[in-house]
């Protein structure tokens, strides 16, 4: 997969599927499935370091996280996010942090928002940088949006977010990830762009989805969004592997002599 077979799904109505991946050990099971394209976003600040919002990730994090997604996943293509303020300076301390995300292993980087980011959108893709936008719930705002909480409900915000995602496009953006908005003004969104739509929370005319993974996994324990489907009991399940494992320890069921040498 690459950014022009993204185009090509749209517009094959074929639709894309995109997971979050923070690790090494994750990305090499990733790399050997079906899954389209794998986002180390920078939720990886909430999922991988406890942090209450994605504010915390630094450039520094998103570049050690990609570097072992990219090594674990080199087939699948991958986008990294821009954290928070990485992209918000000068021209130059913004390039410096795209430049860093990308020599990390990216193959493209995403950013939140069009307003103020239209510039650094043409330079990126000017020089080389395939950029994915993001626009409705942009965690990065949450404090702005007063909580994390679905966006576009009201006319008025659903126009600025339609002519958004225009202003994304027309600098150049490949795609736009499209976060917690109305299912129809996703679809809107959808069938005025060219550029294929990611949604999460976004509903079914999308052209492409996007999960967390230890979400869909069912490893946040207590986080049930409406959009999301778990695919796996994995804090349950993996709970009860790991006291199975020390319950076969304290009983002495583990090891055996096969699993010992002689
Ligand atoms: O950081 C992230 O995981 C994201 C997805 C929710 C789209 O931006």
């Amino acid at each position: 997969m690459n950014i022009l077979e993204f185009q090509e799904r749209k517009h094959k109505k074929q639709k894309i599927s995109m997971i979050t991946c923070y690790d090494y050990t994750f990305a090499k099971i990733l790399n050997e499935t079906n899954i389209d394209c794998l986002l180390v976003g920078d939720s990886l600040a909430m999922v991988m370091h406890g942090y209450p919002t994605t504010l915390n990730a630094s450039v520094e994090m998103m570049a050690l996280h990609t570097m072992a997604v990219a090594k674990g996943a080199p087939k699948k293509l991958i986008v990294g996010d821009l954290p928070f303020m990485s992209y918000r300076k000068s021209l130059t301390e913004n390039m410096n942090c795209v430049e860093q995300i990308m020599k990390a292993g990216a193959h493209a980087v995403k950013l939140e928002g069009a307003r103020g980011n239209l510039e650094l959108i043409r330079h990126c893709v000017d020089s080389g940088v395939p950029v994915m936008g993001h626009l409705g719930l942009t965690p990065q705002s949450v404090h702005q949006l007063g909580g994390f909480k679905v966006q576009g409900r009201d006319e008025k915000a659903q126009n600025l977010i339609k002519q958004q995602a225009l202003q994304l496009q027309e600098a150049g953006c490949f795609s736009v990830v499209l976060e917690c908005v109305p299912s129809v003004l996703a679809q809107e969104i959808s069938r005025e762009l060219e550029i294929p739509t990611i949604g999460i929370g976004a509903g079914a005319d999308c052209d492409g989805q996007v999960l967390v993974l230890q979400d869909m996994l069912g490893m946040n324990e207590g986080f049930t969004p409406k959009f999301l489907r778990k695919y796996f009991n994995g804090f349950e399940e993996l709970k009860n592997i790991f006291n199975k494992y020390h319950s076969d320890v304290i009983h002495k069921e583990f090891p055996t002599e096969k699993e010992s040498y002689s």
